[in-house]
């Protein structure tokens, strides 16, 4: 067992007139991850302090947050693995903070939203299931494992100057949809991503891909899209 600060950011609305930082030494043992590190701090220290958490196991993207410098998600972090006596935990930067860990995600469910992020289905559906090949599988395999964690939003500068940019997270769901070959929207999505909103605010800096903590690429994703609008357009191509 070893005894590690956290420093972590602080703030509530109510009585703070700017964020700050505050300190609490955790006992840390074992596999602890920050996550269960801010479940000690709560319970033992500190039961104002806020953060967002659901599955504590990598898949529901709750937890995301900005520690020691780096996009994490708090529950897939192990605090002893990181090796340092002291850990800065903040929440994502440049988005809208709610309190302490916590920040506003509304807008970026709005823009995900808008790009009609579920199957559409022109056909009758089958009785069955809809089959694939394994190398129309193959191509969902890098997108459907977004969590939703928004980290690669966050560390987005096109996100940063454009609060109307979609991000990479909605893109990426667009490319995820767009590739699934039961997938029938044809033209149907397009007008959602194929815009000044959408793909072509994208200059290709790949924040994107370096901050996601699943290890995907959002930037290949939007790129892939880029290249459909034109075999589209010019094309007359399907995708
Ligand atoms: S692409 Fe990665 S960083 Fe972005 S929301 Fe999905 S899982 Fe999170
Ligand atoms: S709590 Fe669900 S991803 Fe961390």
């Amino acid at each position: 067992m070893s005894d590690i600060t956290f420093h972590v950011k602080r703030f509530d609305p109510a009585v703070d007139k700017a964020p700050y930082y505050q300190d609490f030494v955790v006992p840390v043992e074992g596999s602890m991850t920050v996550l269960e590190a801010l479940f000690d701090i709560q319970e033992k220290q500190d039961g104002s302090l806020a953060f967002r958490y659901c599955c504590r196991s990598s898949i529901c993207g709750s937890c995301a947050m900005y520690i020691n410098g780096r996009y994490r998600l708090a529950c897939q972090t192990n605090v002893a693995h990181m090796g340092v006596p002291r850990v800065t935990v903040e929440p994502l930067p440049h988005v809208p903070l709610v309190r302490d860990l916590v920040w506003d995600m509304e807008d970026f469910f709005v823009k995900y939203e808008a790009i009609k992020p579920w199957l559409i289905r022109n056909s009758a559906l089958p009785d069955t299931e809809i089959t694939q090949s394994p190398a129309e599988r193959l191509k969902l395999n890098m997108p459907i494992d977004c969590i939703l964690c928004a980290a690669c939003y966050s560390s987005c500068p096109s996100v940063w100057t454009e609060e109307n940019y979609l991000g990479p997270a909605a893109l990426l769901k667009a490319y995820r949809f767009e590739v699934d070959s039961r997938d029938e929207a044809g033209r149907e999505r397009m007008p959602s991503w194929d815009n000044e909103r959408g793909v072509y605010r994208c200059h290709t800096i790949a924040n994107c891909s370096e901050a996601c903590p699943k290890e995907l690429n959002p930037t290949e994703g939007i790129q892939w899209l880029k290249g459909s609008a034109v075999r589209r357009r010019l094309l007359g191509r399907k995708k």
